[in-house]
C-alpha cells in the first residue's frame, strides 16, 4: 500500500513517486489548489491536489478531518516563501496524482492538536484518537523499546523469561485481590495475582536458578498519580546470591536503561538506611533532587513551656523536627498561611515557625508566634543546629513521628518544587536496613511481604525482640518515587511458620494460604531472593510525565474504571447463575 511514511518524506526524495497512506490531519482550501497535511506514526506530509487533476481533486474536496486515505503522487521542492522550518517535512511537498478514501470518519470530539482543550474523561472515553497524538505513540513506543532492552540485558545475564498464572490463588502484596468466581467449583475462587512472588519462589526450588517475567499484576487499592489497579512489574528472581549480587545486576540494568535510551548516566547509585531516610526526608523513598532536611530538635525543646513542643518532646514515640528553608524570609504571611493548611491535610495540628530575619541580632533579629514560648538559649542553640542563616525561615513538626514524617516530609517535597530548589535531574538510590516489622493497631506487620527473610540467626531471636529484627529487604527510589523492591527471602520452613505466627497468621490459617509453599520449602530450597520493579512508573519517569496513565495504552480512572469500555460492567443474570452467584444490596 505504502512505500514510504509520511514522515520520512525529505528533499533527497525529489522528483521521486511516492505512496502513502495516513488520516488527514487538516485540510486546506487555498484558492483553487487543496492542501492536506496527512499523518501517520512517522509524522505529517503536506499533499497538494490541484484542480487539473480533477478525479482526484474533486475527491480531495470531500476530505475531512481524521479521513483514512491512500495517496500516490511525487514529491516536489516547496516553492520559496511557502518552506516551513518547524516542519521535519517542511522543504517538500507530495503532489498527489491518486487518491483513495479507505475510510472516512465522523468529526472526532477532539482536535488531535486541541487536545488540551478537553477533559481526560473525554479523551479516556475516545482513547484510540487520543492516541493518535504523537506524544502518546513515542510513549508507548518507548516502553516497547524499554521491554526489548530488558529482555536483551536479562537474557545475556542468564535469566530465562518465564510466564506464570493469572488465574490464582491470593498473594499478599499488602492489597485486596481481585477475584474470580469458578463455574466448575462453585463457591470458589481464584485470584488475580498481586504479583508473581510465590511463583517465582516455587521456580527457584524447581531449579531454574534465574527467572525473570514482564509481569501484569492485580492490585484493588486507592489509587493515585502513580498507582493502577494493574500494572506491570519487571519480576526477577535469582538462586544462591546475596543481597549485593542482586543490587549489582539490577541497578545495572537501570543505569543500562537510561543509557540506551536516554542517554543519561545515573552513576552508582548511593545507598541509605530506612532510618537515615525517614530521619532526614520522613519518608523511605525520599526524592534526593531535593536538598531540604528534616533536623530533629526534641533534645532541646524537652523542658520548654510550649507544651506543642515539650510533650512530643519527651515521647519515645513522637519528634520535633525543624525544616530550614533558605531565603524564607521571602515567604508572605499568606504563603505561610497556605503551607500551614497543607501540612494539616496530613494530620498536622499546625506549623510553627522561626522567620530570621537578621542572624547577627541574635533573638531580635528572629521574628515567629512561638519566640514568646521559648527561652533565648533554647532558640540560639536551634539556630546553630540547623544552621540558619540571615534570610531563612525554619519550620516545625511536633507530633507522632508519623504524622511528622507524613507532614513534614510532604512539605519538604512541596517546599522543593515551590522554590525551585532541585538540584539535579535524576537521583537514585538503594533505600537498605529496614526494619523486618512494624506495629499497626496492635499487630505486626511485615513492612515487605511475609517472605521476606530477617537478618537474624535462629528462629528465638526473631522472636526475642521482633521490633528490633531488620530485613535482607531493599528498595530503589528514583526522584522521590519507589521504582522497585524486593528481598533475600526464607528458604527455611521453620523461620518462615515463625514468621506466619508472628503476623498472626495461625497453623491452620498459614496451611491454607500457604501450604503449598510450606510443603516446597521442605523438599530442597536454595537460598534465593530477587526484586519487582514498577515497569508504568519506570517509564513514567523517563518519558518526563506525571502520571502512569500515560505510559499505559488502556488505563483506568481514579476509581478504577475503563472509560472506553465501560468496565467494570453489570452481567448477564444467566451468568451470575451459572457461577453460582446472587447479588445483594450492601447496608
Ligand atoms: P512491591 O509490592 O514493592 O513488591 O511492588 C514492586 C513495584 O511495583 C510497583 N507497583 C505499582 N505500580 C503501579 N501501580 C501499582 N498499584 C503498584 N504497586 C506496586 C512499584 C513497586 O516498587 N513481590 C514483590 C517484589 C519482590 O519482593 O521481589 C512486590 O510485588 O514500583
Ligand atoms: P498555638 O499556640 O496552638 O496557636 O500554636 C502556636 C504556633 O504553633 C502556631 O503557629 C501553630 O501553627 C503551631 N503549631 C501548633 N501545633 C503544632 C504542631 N503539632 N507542630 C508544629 N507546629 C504547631
Amino acid at each position: 500500500m505504502r512505500t514510504y511514511y509520511c514522515g520520512q518524506i525529505d528533499e533527497n526524495l525529489t522528483g521521486n513517486d511516492v505512496k502513502l497512506a495516513g488520516w488527514v490531519h487538516r485540510r486546506r482550501d487555498h484558492g483553487g489548489v487543496i492542501f492536506v497535511d496527512l499523518r501517520d506514526r512517522e509524522g505529517i506530509v503536506q499533499v497538494v491536489f490541484n484542480p487539473e487533476n480533477k478525479a482526484s481533486f474533486s475527491l480531495a474536496d470531500e476530505l475531512r478531518n481524521e479521513y483514512v486515505i491512500e495517496v500516490s503522487g511525487k514529491v516536489r521542492l516547496r516553492p520559496e516563501g511557502m518552506i516551513n522550518p518547524n516542519m521535519p517535512t517542511g522543504k517538500i511537498e507530495v503532489v498527489a496524482d491518486q487518491l483513495t478514501i479507505c475510510n472516512k470518519a465522523k468529526t472526532p470530539p477532539f482536535q488531535i492538536d486541541e487536545y488540551q482543550t478537553v477533559s481526560e474523561e473525554v479523551r479516556l472515553r475516545y482513547r484510540y484518537i487520543d492516541l493518535r497524538r504523537p506524544e502518546c505513540q513515542a510513549r508507548l513506543r518507548f516502553r516497547s523499546d524499554m521491554n526489548r532492552t530488558i529482555r536483551v540485558y536479562m537474557h545475556e545475564h542468564g535469566f530465562s523469561e518465564i510466564e506464570t498464572p493469572i488465574l490464582t490463588k491470593a498473594t499478599p502484596e499488602g492489597a485486596r485481590d481481585y477475584l474470580v468466581p469458578s463455574r466448575n467449583h462453585l463457591g470458589h475462587f481464584y485470584a488475580l495475582p498481586q504479583s508473581p512472588q510465590l511463583f517465582k519462589q516455587l521456580l527457584m526450588i524447581s531449579g531454574m536458578d534465574r527467572y525473570y517475567q514482564i509481569a501484569r499484576c492485580f492490585r484493588d487499592e486507592d489509587l493515585r498519580a502513580d498507582r493502577q489497579p494493574e500494572f506491570t512489574q519487571l519480576d526477577v528472581e535469582a538462586s544462591f546470591v546475596d543481597e549485593q549480587q542482586i543490587q549489582t545486576l539490577m541497578e545495572g540494568l537501570i543505569r543500562h536503561l537510561f543509557q540506551e535510551l536516554l542517554q543519561v548516566d545515573l552513576g552508582d547509585f548511593p545507598r541509605m538506611s530506612y532510618q537515615q531516610a525517614m530521619l532526614r526526608y520522613g519518608s523511605d523513598r525520599p526524592d534526593l533532587r531535593n536538598p531540604l532536611e528534616l533536623v530533629d530538635v526534641a533534645k532541646f525543646v524537652k523542658a520548654v513551656e510550649f507544651k506543642v513542643f515539650a510533650q512530643p518532646a519527651n515521647d519515645p514515640g513522637s519528634r520535633v523536627v525543624a525544616l530550614r528553608l533558605p531565603k524564607g524570609c521571602e515567604l508572605s504571611r499568606k504563603e505561610l498561611d497556605d503551607y500551614a493548611d497543607y501540612v494539616k491535610k496530613f494530620g498536622a495540628k499546625g506549623l510553627a515557625y522561626i522567620k530570621v530575619v537578621d542572624r547577627s541580632k541574635g533573638i531580635e533579629g528572629l521574628q515567629s508566634p512561638i519566640l514568646k514560648f521559648l527561652t533565648a538559649e533554647v532558640v540560639e542553640a536551634i539556630l546553630q543546629h540547623t544552621q540558619a542563616e540571615t534570610g531563612d525561615v525554619i519550620f516545625f513538626g511536633a507530633d507522632k513521628a508519623t504524622i511528622v514524617n507524613e507532614a513534614m516530609g510532604a512539605l519538604r517535597v512541596k517546599l522543593g518544587i515551590d522554590r525551585n530548589l532541585l538540584t539535579s535531574q535524576w537521583c537514585p538510590v538503594w533505600i537498605v536496613d529496614f526494619p523486618m516489622f512494624e506495629k499497626l493497631h496492635g499487630r505486626w506487620q511485615a513492612l515487605h511481604h511475609p517472605f521476606t527473610a530477617p537478618r537474624v540467626g535462629s528462629t528465638d531471636e526473631l522472636l526475642a525482640e521482633p521490633g528490633k529484627v531488620l530485613s535482607r529487604a531493599y528498595d530503589v527510589v528514583l526522584n522521590g518515587y519507589e521504582l522497585g523492591g524486593g528481598s533475600i527471602r526464607i528458604s527455611n520452613p521453620d523461620l518462615q511458620r515463625a514468621v506466619f505466627k508472628l503476623l498472626g497468621i495461625n497453623e491452620q490459617q498459614a496451611q491454607e494460604k500457604f501450604g503449598f509453599l510450606l510443603d516446597a520449602l521442605q523438599y530442597g530450597c536454595p537460598p534465593h531472593g530477587g526484586i519487582a520493579f514498577g515497569l508504568d512508573r519506570i517509564a513514567m519517569l523517563m518519558t518526563d510525565t506525571t502520571a502512569i496513565r500515560d505510559v499505559i495504552a488502556f488505563p483506568k480512572t481514579q476509581t478504577a474504571t475503563c472509560l472506553l469500555t465501560s468496565a467494570p460492567s453489570t452481567v448477564d443474570p444467566a451468568q451470575l447463575l451459572e457461577l453460582g452467584l446472587k447479588l445483594r444490596k450492601l447496608d
